[in-house]
């Protein structure tokens, strides 16, 4: 398949300054250009996005007419979704079983945030002087800079983009320049859907020469980010030029956690769910085993029949299951962690050893680091297919092990003790839990971290006013003209 992907800026499509190779990671071989943005292309589309601001086509609208140009794109990314699976499937190696389900959804998530367009409300303020009436007006905060990594690009983007357009601001969109197929394809949906010129910009290109340009520029208000810890802190500094508000969603070493009266079967599945699907490759992924020391065995031996059983293959087959990972670099870095954390006591339970066949595969794996509480493994995100498992004796040292890293993304709790699972609940240190079920996602659940896995929620009713600020009105309504100008009023 050759496909020809642009840039788009300013409601045109364009080439960009150069084009880069982009890799299929299930072959390791080249399977489109794409466009590359660097400094011009990047101040042009902030440019863009700062004029639709001023320009009565998107300034002018309605929230409602906002809502349904949101409505209206959502239908379109339904009827493309097989389309733009197909691109995400061959520019980042993700399943097609998960990329054709998962935009489909990204549908709903414009539904969603097209609903609340209409429902952003001011308040009348009941002001505590006679003559004088005061009310609060949401505005649109600016141009908002918005930057994904390279997985579910199109699901990661709508949690910005959707309550970003909802709340009348512009955007400039920034693909990872590891797969960017979808996002760019994507571009398409949003000028057939009717944005006014400049309203939404979608870009690709590379940290330095386009994210760090990007995120710095003067004329941008909020830096919406998703991506690692490192990429995090240059956006932060680079926030100390613009003084942009930033929103940062990174990554976890979440804990998934079973007690000895949980159901087994169940909680076997979901585990497996929680760190192979996608490979691994999932911000929120399950990394940590901790399980209760009584059923460790018989839970580890289950886990492991039902590794051996998943179905390694291409991506674009309907029967996979797991896939290559997204990159060679991470095939690499995922080869040391899991050779230190062997040397450092882990022992290896299923995988560990890269796969011989094309592409950048590597099998689902265990490591037991019950010795071994501080290995690497069971410490650093690896955003990978590694399954760190580490027992405990009692609840009080598993909220101990569980809240044990400075990521808090997420964590799953398996029991069937109803007490138990609030305590639970309210002792981890996450933004999400999980109760006996994991990688559950809607556009009404608030999604979002502590520590190093960052700040803000996205996703849910809330999330929309992060992209508005606050004008506050106040009128005098007395007659009398004003006396004394030196108190104050
Ligand atoms: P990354 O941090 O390397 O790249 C993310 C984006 O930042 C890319 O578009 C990149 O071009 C851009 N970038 C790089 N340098 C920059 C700079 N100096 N200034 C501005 N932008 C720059 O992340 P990667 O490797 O693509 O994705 C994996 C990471 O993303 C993992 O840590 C993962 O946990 C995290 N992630 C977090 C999610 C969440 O919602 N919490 C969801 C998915 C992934
Ligand atoms: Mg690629």
């Amino acid at each position: 398949m050759t496909s020809q992907f642009q840039l788009y800026i300013n409601g045109q499509f364009e080439d960009g300054a150069a084009q880069f190779d982009s890799i299929n990671p299930a072959t390791g071989q080249v399977w489109a250009q794409m466009p590359e943005a660097r400094t011009d292309e990047v101040n042009r589309a902030v440019a863009a996005a700062s004029q639709a601001l001023q320009d009565a086509a998107w300034a002018g609208l309605t929230a409602s007419q906002r809502g349904k140009l949101l409505y209206k794109l959502a239908d379109l990314i339904e009827k493309a979704a097989p389309q733009l699976a197909q691109y995400e499937t061959s520019d980042t190696g993700k399943i097609i079983r998960e990329t054709s389900s998962q935009i489909a959804y990204v549908a709903e998530y414009y539904r969603y945030y097209a609903g609340i367009a209409d429902k952003l409300e001011g308040s009348y303020l009941p002001i505590d002087k006679p003559d004088m009436q005061a009310w609060t007006i949401r505005e649109p905060v600016g141009v908002i800079a918005a930057i994904v990594p390279w997985n579910s690009q199109l699901f990661l983007s709508a949690v910005k983009v959707g309550p970003a357009l909802a709340a009348g601001c512009s955007i400039v969109l920034k693909a990872s320049e590891e797969g960017p197929a979808p996002l760019l394809a994507f571009a398409r949906l949003v000028h057939e859907a009717g944005f006014p010129a400049g309203v939404v910009n979608i870009i690709t290109g590379f940290g330095p020469e386009c994210g760090a340009v990007l995120s710095s520029h003067l004329d941008v208000a909020h830096v919406a980010f998703t991506g690692g810890p490192e990429t995090a802190r240059h956006i932060v500094r680079n926030s100390a030029e613009n003084l942009a508000k930033v929103s940062l969603e990174l990554g976890g070493k979440s804990p998934f956690i079973v007690f000895a009266d949980a159901d087994l079967q169940s909680a076997v599945n979901a585990q497996v769910a929680a760190i192979f699907a996608a490979t691994g490759q999932s911000c929120v992924a399950g990394s940590r085993l901790l399980v209760e020391a009584s059923i460790k065995d018989e839970f580890v031996q289950r886990l492991v029949e039902r590794v051996q059983s998943i179905k390694i293959g291409l991506p674009d087959d309907m029967a996979t299951e797991y896939g290559p990972l997204c990159t060679l670099r991470q095939r690499e870095k995922i080869e040391q962690v899991v050779a230190r954390s062997i040397q450092q006591g882990a022992k290896l339970l299923a995988g560990g050893k890269t796969l011989e066949r094309a592409g950048y595969y590597y099998p689902p794996t265990i490591l037991d680091c019950s010795d071994v509480a501080q290995a690497d493994c069971v410490m650093t995100e690896l955003f990978g297919p590694v399954l760190s498992v580490v027992s405990f004796s009692t609840e009080a040292e598993a909220i101990q092990k569980a809240n044990s890293t400075p990521y808090g993304l997420a964590a799953g709790v398996f029991t069937n003790n109803l007490s138990r699972a609030h305590r639970m609940t309210k002792a981890i240190r996450s933004g999400i839990v999980w109760l006996n079920t994991y990688r559950a996602v809607s556009p009404l659940a608030p999604f979002g971290g502590h520590g190093l896995s960052g700040h803000g929620r996205e996703a849910g009713s809330d999330a929309v006013l992060d992209y508005t600020t606050t004008k506050t009105v106040w009128l005098r309504t007395s007659d009398q003209p004003i006396d004394d100008p030196f108190v104050m009023r």
